[in-house]
């Protein structure tokens, strides 16, 4: 089984309630929000006004992806605006450890992201602090682009770490060119969520994009 966590960069801004509504409504499992800030990415996306007009739409968790500088200098109003899981980059903080357990401290589930170039090796004293490790399958910044192969590799070895740990229930999610034709193969290595932000939004098709994900990875 792997959950399907539309990414809300590739939706329509110009509707982005009612595509709120319609990932809900054809079976997403979370809301992935992509926040960006220029600095740790080259691409600014949207902040905390954005994620309170729409907490109300959906009672989906909030998958809050900070690409962003610094990240811990935001978490608390991340948290009051909507955010279930507050996901960082270990690239982004020099005490990683001290920003994953203040995010732990304040009661929501925490993620730790790797840019494709960092190696899972970096994080496996923090493992069994992790509700979500994300691995970056593009380098961040922008929707659309392609798969990186390699990635394949680095979702097994999360796994591998997560059954060291006995963190079975841990969420190892997979961000970047997912679609019907790699999400099988990124499901069987371990991922058990998948980021798709065009995959699900392409051509605003989001009930036809949901249910061929679906029977892509079946
Ligand atoms: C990229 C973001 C991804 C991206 C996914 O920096 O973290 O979540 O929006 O978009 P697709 O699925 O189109 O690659
Ligand atoms: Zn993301």
């Amino acid at each position: 089984m792997v959950k399907i966590a539309p990414s809300i960069l590739s939706a329509d801004f110009s509707k982005l309630g009612e595509d709120i509504r319609s990932i809900d409504k054809y079976g997403a499992d979370m809301v992935h929000i992509d926040v960006m800030d220029g600095k740790f990415v080259p691409n600014i996306s949207f902040g905390f006004p954005i994620i309170k007009s729409i907490r109300n739409l959906t009672d989906l968790e909030f998958d809050v992806h900070l690409m962003i500088e610094e990240p811990t200098r935001f978490v608390d109003e991340f948290i009051d605006a909507g955010a279930d899981i507050i996901t960082i980059h270990y690239e982004s903080e020099v005490h990683i450890d001290r920003a994953i357990n203040y995010i732990k401290s304040k009661g929501v589930k925490v993620g730790l992201s790797l840019n494709p170039g960092t190696p899972v090796s970096l994080i496996e004293n923090l493992i069994p602090a992790l509700d979500l490790v994300l691995i970056m399958s593009v380098n961040p910044g922008f929707g659309g682009q392609k798969f990186i192969p390699y990635s394949l590799d680095k979702i097994k070895e999360v796994k591998a770490l997560a059954e060291k740990y006995n963190k079975d229930e841990m969420m190892i999610q997979v961000d970047g060119g997912v679609g019907t034709q790699n999400i099988k193969e990124i499901n069987e290595a371990g991922a058990n969520v998948v980021v798709a932000g065009s995959a699900v939004f392409r051509n605003g098709e989001i009930e036809k994009n949901i249910e061929a994900l679906r029977k892509a990875v079946i």
